[in-house]
């Protein structure tokens, strides 16, 4: 497919902003960043979800600023973004947020946003590479088989904070395109699907299947597994994602979304007991369970896989990291942390 041209801005020398810097995926782009040469990196964040521990490891380096500033007061981000050449904007509530504070969720997924393109366009930013997610494919009865880019929203069946989310990223998206329309904003649409790796949290719903596996295999208890464990998810690694952001920066491609999923989709039942197995503990496999209806869970209609074949035709990017590698590091990285803070 042919994609449209635009300003490819080289991470190499050039001033860029990460917008949720402090975020797990935020934290692992700005090191990509570093890594790949660029001359500043200002992590604008407002620090909400407690994300400093994620940034502690950039204090003292003279290419690195933190800014603790709020998407939604515009005037933060007119100055902090003068002079920047890219941003990632990753700041958002996710599912699980949405479902503690809804309005809270669509005033940074939504007015967030419209304030981030905002100002973009008043100091001439030339690239935006935003963060969206496979939920705007929807969860419920009408997900399944490949997602490509062209699937629809399904709303039906699924929990209101999970529909909430994924529409607020279909807003997010949008602004986007309605930028590029009017002004003209160059901008690339990543669609992260379940994210997991080093500073893993506790607010995606999916990846709750890892952290809480790894922490009940720690207690010495059997993990467990809702149904009867042969529901899909499809993860990506965090450093695969944080590649993919400077790519998308300095892709010629504009004007375009694009999933960038993991290698391969994972059963949960899959899932929970490699877990078990790289805790070095296969004995405890997984005890299936019924539903707790007081959570909210993110379901689909059957087997599912998240497309990412449009990544490589528009910016280049495939996945490199498989879930047995990545959740070696992941389980690594919790480990060293538990021990540190013992
Ligand atoms: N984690 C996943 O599984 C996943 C999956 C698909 C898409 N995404 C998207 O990727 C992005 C990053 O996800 P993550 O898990 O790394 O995020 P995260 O939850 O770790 O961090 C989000 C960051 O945004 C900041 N933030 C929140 N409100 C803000 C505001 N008003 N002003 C400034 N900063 C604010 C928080 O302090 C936090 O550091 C999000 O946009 C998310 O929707 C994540």
């Amino acid at each position: 497919m042919a994609h449209k041209a635009s300003a490819a801005v080289p991470v190499k020398g050039s001033k860029l902003m990460v917008i949720g810097g402090a975020s797990l995926v935020g934290s692992a782009t700005v090191d990509e960043m570093l890594a790949r040469g660029a001359e500043q990196v200002i992590i604008f964040d407002n620090l909400s979800f407690g994300g400093q521990p994620n940034i502690a490891h950039l204090e003292g380096n003279p290419k690195v600023k933190v800014v603790q500033g709020d998407i939604l007061k515009l005037h933060q981000l007119l100055a902090a973004t003068e002079g920047v050449d890219a941003i990632v904007h990753l700041a958002a509530y996710m599912t699980l947020n949405f479902d503690r504070d809804p309005w809270g969720g669509i005033d940074v997924n939504v007015r967030g946003v419209q304030n981030v393109l905002e100002a973009c366009r008043s100091n001439k930013v030339k690239k935006l590479v935003f963060s969206s997610s496979n939920a705007v494919y929807g969860y419920g009865p009408g997900v399944k088989g490949d997602l490509v880019e062209g699937v629809p929203f399904h709303s039906e069946g699924a929990p209101p904070a999970a529909i909430l989310y994924g529409a607020s990223k279909i807003m997010g998206e949008q602004l986007c395109r309605d930028a590029f329309r009017k002004h003209g904003q160059d901008y690339v649409v990543l669609r992260f699907s379940t994210v997991y790796g080093e500073r893993q949290h506790y607010r995606a719903a999916n990846a709750l299947y890892i952290v809480e596996t790894h922490d009940a295999i720690k207690r010495g208890e059997r993990p467990k597994v809702i149904g009867d464990g042969s529901e899909t998810k499809h993860f990506v690694y965090v450093g695969d994602l944080a590649r993919a952001c400077c790519m998308a920066i300095e892709a010629p491609s504009t004007d375009v979304a694009v999933n960038t999923s993991g290698p391969e989709p994972i059963t949960t039942l899959q899932l929970v007991n490699l877990v078990a197995e790289l805790s070095g503990r296969p004995d405890l496999q997984a005890e299936l369970v019924e539903p707790d209806p007081t959570k909210v869970r993110l379901t689909s209609g059957g087997a599912f896989e998240i497309v990412h074949k449009a990544a490589k035709d528009a910016i280049g990017w495939e996945p490199q990291v498989t879930m047995r590698e990545g959740l070696g590091r992941l389980l690594a990285w919790r480990d060293a942390e538990a021990k540190r803070n013992a």
